[in-house]
């Protein structure tokens, strides 16, 4: 195969695939990213910009055709059920995170492919972990089933790195905030929602109180931070699917008030649901410097800069009349 990578990104249509997805076919040529949705439509980008295949996870046969087919030798298994659906379908989540992660797994070890990463989480922390900065290594007793599947898929791609000596890689992503495709059931879905109400000239009702601080990123900085890992030099890492990464970490309220700067008259107003226990279950930062130190991570985005660059791009989209309700 050569050193020509010959991608496949599952879950291409989701929040961070569909932008990881470009940024990948941008990186290693349109032609060797193969992107794999489930259910969603893909954007006429993402369909057009390259390879486009239907996948569902929990089936390996599909996965496995997908690899072979597609001569891939790394899998981005983006794919997953977040914390506020996994809350309402606890059973899908292990379906869908576990058994879909041990199908990538499986398929990865038997056709003896290259890489593999999986996204973890700040869920795999609990409230038995330090709340203002969870460590790298630190207690992990999630309160969520979606927080259990990414502890338990930390664990298993750990063990099939040391067992069958692959090389697995994974983030604890924080919340995640991007311009182009909204996140799908997640707790920190508001950071992404606050801005496209803003944008419409609405008002906002957010829900978890004012003073949730959860540590946060903005979609550049994820992209950089996922390809930054899988390329950087195997003989650095002492962990593999578990590493911590920070950028931003605010209150609702500060987010609010940061977006109030530029959309005058904006407001925002508190009414919190079942997601407020999720978001008290969850640190408020956590330390990174096990990522700084083995792969050199550094965000790039402070709030007030990520606050202005989502402005700029969903004002642009809304010019186009391109901007869907995130309410
Ligand atoms: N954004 C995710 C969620 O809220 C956290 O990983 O579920």
């Amino acid at each position: 195969m050569g050193n020509t990578k010959r991608i496949l990104v599952t879950g291409a249509v989701g929040q961070i695939g569909s932008e990881l997805t470009l940024a990948l076919r941008d990186r290693y040529g349109s032609e060797n990213v193969v992107a794999a949705g489930h259910r969603s439509q893909p954007s006429p980008v993402l369909r057009d910009s390259g390879p486009f295949t239907w996948i569902d996870v929990t089936d390996r046969s599909q996965l496995k055709a997908a690899v072979v087919d597609y001569k891939i030798n790394t899998i981005y298994h983006m794919s997953a059920i977040l914390s506020a659906v996994g809350e309402k379908k606890p059973q899908l989540a292990w379906e869908v995170n576990i058994d879909g992660l041990t199908n990538v797994l499986e398929v990865a070890r038997e056709l003896n492919t290259d890489q593999v990463f999986l996204p973890s989480s700040i869920a795999v922390f609990g409230p038995e972990t330090p709340r203002d900065c969870a460590p790298q290594n630190t207690v992990l007793r999630p309160t969520t089933m979606y927080g259990v599947t990414k502890v338990a898929g930390e664990l298993l791609c750990k063990y099939y790195v040391e067992r069958f000596g692959m090389d697995i890689r994974g983030l604890r992503y924080p919340g995640i905030i991007s311009s182009e495709t909204l996140p799908g059931g997640g707790t920190t879905d508001y950071a992404v929602a606050i801005f496209y109400a803003a944008v419409a000239g609405k008002p906002y009702v957010c829900f978890v109180r004012e003073d949730t601080v959860l540590p946060m990123m903005y979609m550049p900085d994820c992209i950089k931070a996922t390809i930054d890992l899988m390329e950087a030099d195997r003989s650095r890492l002492s962990r593999h699917a578990d590493f911590n990464i920070a950028a931003l970490s605010f209150s609702a309220s500060a987010l609010a008030a940061e977006i109030g700067k530029l959309v005058p008259g904006f407001t925002c107003t508190y009414e919190p649901d079942f997601r407020q226990r999720i978001a008290d279950s969850w640190p408020k930062a956590v330390d990174d410097s096990a990522a700084r130190k083995q792969w050199d991570w550094q965000p790039d985005y402070d709030l007030p800069s990520m606050t202005r660059d989502m402005i700029d791009r969903l004002s642009e989209r809304a010019r186009r009349g391109d901007l869907p309700d995130a309410t």
